[in-house]
């Protein structure tokens, strides 16, 4: 595929058909995801993929629950900018629910951990903000969402089961004391169609050389 076409189309999925997905495939995903920049080149990611019915179910009951205590939490909008924009909030909203229920039905769910390490250098001056340490994890959860978009397969970068990350972890036999969970990425082929998903106008939060100057 045509890279910036792979990148348009490249959006929340979370409807899947029960079409299988290779082992290949996921491997060439992770390959991918492993590309991806970090600072230092440090590397922090790891990948717990899940294929099997029970294990999937596990991670699944997890997911279920974060997004239980989550979901309470939101608000419906009281009003939309048109309707195009209430009808893609539903379809949201819905779409996540649908995901929360069929979790352990996504041919593979594949988590991404990130290494508890000291992250903070610091000098007679005090401590350094040099970034978070997740800015080093999620370019490689985007690579591996593009890399599986260019072979036809849909994915979310989800990160609500983190409600309960401590417990999922502890309940899939990862330490929680040098892991956290920075995204659950369910993959399979998509049950709609690829679309480009709507989006604020590059233009619209670019400055060009001073600040405010925007271009159309
Ligand atoms: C950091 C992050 C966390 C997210 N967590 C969840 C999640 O827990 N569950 C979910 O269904 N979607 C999750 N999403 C997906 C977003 O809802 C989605 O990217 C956004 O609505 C845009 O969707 P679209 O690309 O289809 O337009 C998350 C996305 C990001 C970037």
């Amino acid at each position: 595929m045509d890279t910036i076409e792979t990148i348009m189309t490249t959006r929340a999925i979370r409807r899947f058909t029960d079409q299988p997905v290779t082992d290949a495939d996921i491997a060439t995903c992770l390959q991918a995801a492993q590309q991806a920049p970090s600072g230092g080149n440090v590397q922090p990611q790891q990948y717990y993929v899940f294929t099997e019915s029970d294990r999937k179910a596990e991670v699944a009951r997890w997911y279920l629950a974060a997004f239980d205590r989550y979901e309470a939490t939101l608000d419906v909008p009281r009003e939309f900018r048109d309707e195009r924009a209430r009808r893609s909030w539903e379809r949201t909203r819905d779409a996540s629910r649908h995901l929360a229920d069929t979790l352990q039905d996504v041919p593979v769910i594949v988590m991404v951990l990130q290494a508890k390490i000291p992250w903070q250098p610091r000098d007679e001056q005090g401590p350094m903000d040099i970034g978070r340490l997740d800015a080093s994890v999620y370019p490689a959860v985007q690579n591996f969402c593009v890399a599986a978009r260019s072979l036809g397969l849909g994915t979310a970068l989800t990160t609500v089961i983190r409600v309960y990350g401590d417990e999922a972890l502890a309940a899939l036999d990862v330490p929680a004391d040098k892991f956290e969970i920075a995204a659950l990425i369910p993959v399979g082929y998509p049950a709609g169609n690829f679309g480009v998903a709507p989006r604020k106008p590059a233009s619209a939060v670019t400055h060009w050389n001073r600040w405010g100057d925007k271009r159309r």
